[in-house]
């Protein structure tokens, strides 16, 4: 059987990659973020999982907005790494794993969650800064992503977006599914996106750190009651890009309390302002 041993959260600044990839990651502004993925990435090595299932946005990158998918599951064998206008970032290609996600896919929607089923896609900042973060950079021409991906793509850029309740109860379906796969897999299941931030208009450059600890709180210890928080109290308070946050809550409602478990414990929590215009915020939890 299949199960989830850890869930991991996270920002995914694209100035980030661009540090990483241009070699600034020791430069006084960016040190003090890097220093808290120091500890991750140790982690990542030392509990590598046979499969990521990542949850992020695609930015009008892969999806025009001609078409807009609420939830999209990646079951390709491989995806490109995506030109945002400055030409692809130097990371490998991100590997899939099309035989689990195909499974989840049937069990999700026979669950009654209506997946875009995806199978050819670049991917963005959204997925590759996330696994820059936890893995690191190409020390080599050689260097390869540690683990396969499944790309889980959910539309926060486009109004609708899906409600936290939703998002909570889609990544139970999850769970589910994972625990339906006959083969004995290591799944780790990410969260990625916000914290507070606003990319436009007069709010431009909103940070809000009391929202974003109370958020990472309650993350760990009331993912149910931060589940009914209405979308409208994330763009008012973190921002409109804030609303990347919902996506944690896919993540969140995959680990075991929420089926009946004890409830994760706690391996890394890590806040830092600025990086770009962004709140960073950064979450490890492991299934007991
Ligand atoms: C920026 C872009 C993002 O997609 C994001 O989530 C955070 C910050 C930026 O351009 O600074
Ligand atoms: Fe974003």
């Amino acid at each position: 059987m299949a199960r989830i041993t850890a869930s991991v959260f996270t920002s995914h600044v694209p100035a980030i990659g661009a540090a990483l990839d241009l070699g600034k990651t020791h430069e006084p502004y960016w040190q003090p973020l890097f220093q808290g993925y120091e500890f991750s990435k140790q982690w990542m090595k030392d509990n590598k999982p046979d499969v990521v299932f990542l949850v992020f946005n695609d930015h009008a990158t892969a999806f025009s907005l001609e078409m807009i998918p609420t939830f999209a599951i990646g079951t390709a064998a491989e995806y490109a790494v995506a030109d945002e206008g400055w030409g692809p970032r130097p990371v490998p290609k991100v590997i899939g794993q099309p035989d689990l996600a195909s499974h989840i896919a049937q069990s999700v929607i026979q669950q009654d969650f209506d997946l875009t089923i995806v199978n050819k896609m670049d991917v963005d900042h959204g997925l590759t800064v996330p696994l820059s973060l936890m893995c690191g950079q190409p020390p080599a021409s050689n260097f390869a992503w540690p683990v396969p991906v499944i790309p889980f793509a959910v539309n926060v850029v486009q109004y609708p977006v899906p409600s936290g309740q939703r998002c909570l109860n889609l990544g139970k379906a999850i769970r589910k599914a994972i625990e339906s796969y006959d083969e004995d897999l290591n799944v780790h299941i990410w969260g990625t996106g916000g914290m507070s931030h606003q990319l436009q208009g007069p709010r431009a450059g909103l940070i809000n750190r009391e929202f974003d600890n109370a958020f990472l709180d309650r993350m760990i210890a009331d993912p149910e009651g931060q589940a009914a928080v209405p979308h409208i109290d994330y763009v008012r308070e973190a921002g409109s890009e804030g609303i990347e946050l919902v996506m944690w809550l896919i993540a969140r409602g995959a680990m075991g309390d929420l089926a009946g478990g004890p409830a994760p414990k706690v391996v890394h929590r890590f806040y830092h302002v600025p990086a770009s215009n962004t709140a960073v915020g950064h979450l490890i939890l492991e299934n007991s």
